[in-house]
């Protein structure tokens, strides 16, 4: 059993501090991405308040499709000139959207969110995936979010 609890008191520095060692821990030594990708969401999701959807999308053939994550079903198929995950993997940059109203194309794959924080994952040198997290909450997401999010996505280079 791995037990991986969040303390919900905890700054949120200290808390992807605490998210990226976990994600580091759980996928050393695991080759399998999958499985790899499947714990990195749980762990999300137990770590980070405050969210509705939170998982990857992987960079296959020149598109995004669907991978392991915690949430509503989600659209499994993202051309790189779609939504916000499209643009993160198009450009290899954070997206980090206060209001995905205000996005042109945003992909409202759940009705409910409102904010969203997309961070490109690289393999090596090139963007094998990305990691997507959702908020019900407009602005939920802001720059330590996505240093933390960056900071986990680095871990991951190469374990998935
Ligand atoms: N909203 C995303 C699509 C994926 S869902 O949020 C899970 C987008 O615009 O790319």
């Amino acid at each position: 059993m791995f037990d991986f609890t969040a303390d919900p008191d905890l700054p949120k520095p200290e808390r992807y501090r605490q998210l990226v060692s976990a994600a580091a821990a759980l996928t050393s030594g695991e080759t399998d991405s999958t499985a790899n990708m499947a714990n990195v969401a749980a762990l999300m999701a137990e770590f980070l308040p405050g969210l509705n959807w939170a998982g990857f999308y992987r960079l296959v053939d020149g598109a995004l499709i669907l991978g392991p994550f915690i949430g509503r079903p989600a659209c499994i198929h993202i051309a790189l000139n779609q939504g916000v995950c499209g643009a993160a993997a198009k450009t290899g940059t954070t997206q980090l959207v206060k209001d995905v109203h205000a996005f042109p194309g945003h992909i409202a794959c759940d009705a409910a969110s409102r904010s969203e924080l997309v961070v490109p994952v690289y393999r090596g040198d090139t963007i094998c995936a990305v990691i997507d997290l959702d908020s019900p909450e407009t602005g939920h997401f802001d720059a330590e979010d996505a240093a933390g999010i960056e900071g986990l996505a680095r871990a991951l280079n190469g374990r998935i």
